[in-house]
């Protein structure tokens, strides 16, 4: 059985893109999938401290949450990401766990993701426009596929405020479901 790990990036474990990364892992339940979602913001989780030990080794030196999280995502077979747009960019959060997944590169660059984990990424915004963020999207996908993640698909929902306001956007939660279920 495939295993799928979804990560929620808000702060809002019940927001919108909770319910996006949520509606991923369904479409990758459904085709047979075995799903987790895990909440950045729920993790003992500190930023990276440059201290290159993963530099010898796949693994990192922090006693803290991030030291399994990094064995789980080399044994993944796919991996949602998850992200609110703040301030133009991904959430704190995100951008943390993407600098403590330097564990994942050898020091030439090269992947040690050696089942190359198929990734979807999802965002979420309240900008009305979906095109206004994409080529930043599309900028973070390519820097996770260089991690060497297979980059797949990027889902986004746009003018999401309140908690819920993606429970609106059936066409969106189609896609996510479509999406996870291409992940498996
Ligand atoms: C600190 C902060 C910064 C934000 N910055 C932006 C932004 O730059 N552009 C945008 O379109 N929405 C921005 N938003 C709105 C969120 O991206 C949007 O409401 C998103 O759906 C929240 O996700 P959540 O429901 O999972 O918490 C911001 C929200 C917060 C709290």
């Amino acid at each position: 059985m495939k295993t799928v790990i979804g990560f929620n990036g808000s702060p809002r474990v019940t927001g919108n893109t909770s319910r996006l990364v949520q509606a991923i892992l369904a479409g990758a339940q459904a085709a047979g999938a075995k799903t987790r979602l895990v909440h950045l913001a729920r993790l003992d989780m500190g930023g990276c401290t440059a201290c290159m030990a993963c530099r010898q080794q796949a693994a990192c030196s922090q006693p803290d949450d991030m030291g399994r999280v990094v064995q789980d995502v080399l044994h993944a077979d796919a991996i949602v990401l998850g992200s609110p747009v703040y301030m133009w960019q991904v959430s704190g959060q995100t951008k943390m766990f993407m600098d403590r997944l330097y564990p994942l590169l050898n020091p030439d660059f090269s992947t040690r993701l050696v089942r190359r984990p198929r990734l979807a990424l999802a965002f979420t915004q309240g900008h009305p426009d979906g095109s206004f963020f994409w080529p930043y999207f599309e900028q973070t996908s390519k820097v996770l596929a260089l991690l060497g993640f297979q980059a797949v698909e990027i889902v986004s929902a746009t003018g999401t405020r309140a908690p819920d306001d993606v429970e609106k956007q059936v066409a969106t939660l189609v896609r996510a479901r479509e999406v996870g279920t291409g992940l498996v």
